[in-house]
């Protein structure tokens, strides 16, 4: 069977081509040039250097967070005193984690994901538990790191 005539003209054919072709381009170079300017954009520190003041007074049965690369980390002291830094994700689809300190839980509002206090999942659609940190105390300084990174800061 035999087209007499077609829905698209070759140039607009052509034109799409074109047209896709520098858009592809365009945000190739785009990424480049931003992966360049911002080479840390995205990626995780190994560890955080802290100020010790600001996070051992916290009250029992409260979180404070941090800046953990472009995510929150938080710094968690359960009701007994105990402290454990953790990373402030959750493992479902990375949003934020609160701290319900009623419950002595933490919570995962996108998709209802709970987590115990000591990040075991034990609710909603999160596969793991949470991701927690070392830390380290020297002197002024608060250091939280990934587990399994060993650091030593220059000596002053
Ligand atoms: S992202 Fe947390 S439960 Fe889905």
């Amino acid at each position: 069977m035999k087209i007499d005539y077609s829905l698209i003209t070759r140039r607009t054919f052509l034109n799409t081509l074109f047209g896709g072709w520098l858009v592809a381009l365009c945000s190739g170079s785009a990424y480049a040039l931003l992966k360049f300017a911002f080479p840390t954009l995205g990626k995780e520190p190994d560890f955080v250097v802290l100020n010790t003041k600001d996070f051992m007074n916290i009250p029992p049965n409260s979180v404070k967070p941090f800046a953990w690369g472009g995510k929150v980390g938080l710094f968690f002291k359960n009701a007994n005193g105990t402290s454990t830094a953790l990373k402030g994700v959750c493992t479902h689809m990375e949003c934020n984690i609160t701290y319900k300190p009623e419950d002595k839980k933490f919570y995962c509002a996108c998709h209802k994901g709970w987590f115990d206090e000591n990040g075991k999942n034990i609710e909603g659609p999160p596969p793991k538990p949470l991701e927690f940190f070392d830390f380290k105390i020297e002197g002024e300084k608060l250091i939280v790191a990934k587990k399994g990174i060993k650091v030593e800061l220059p000596k002053a």
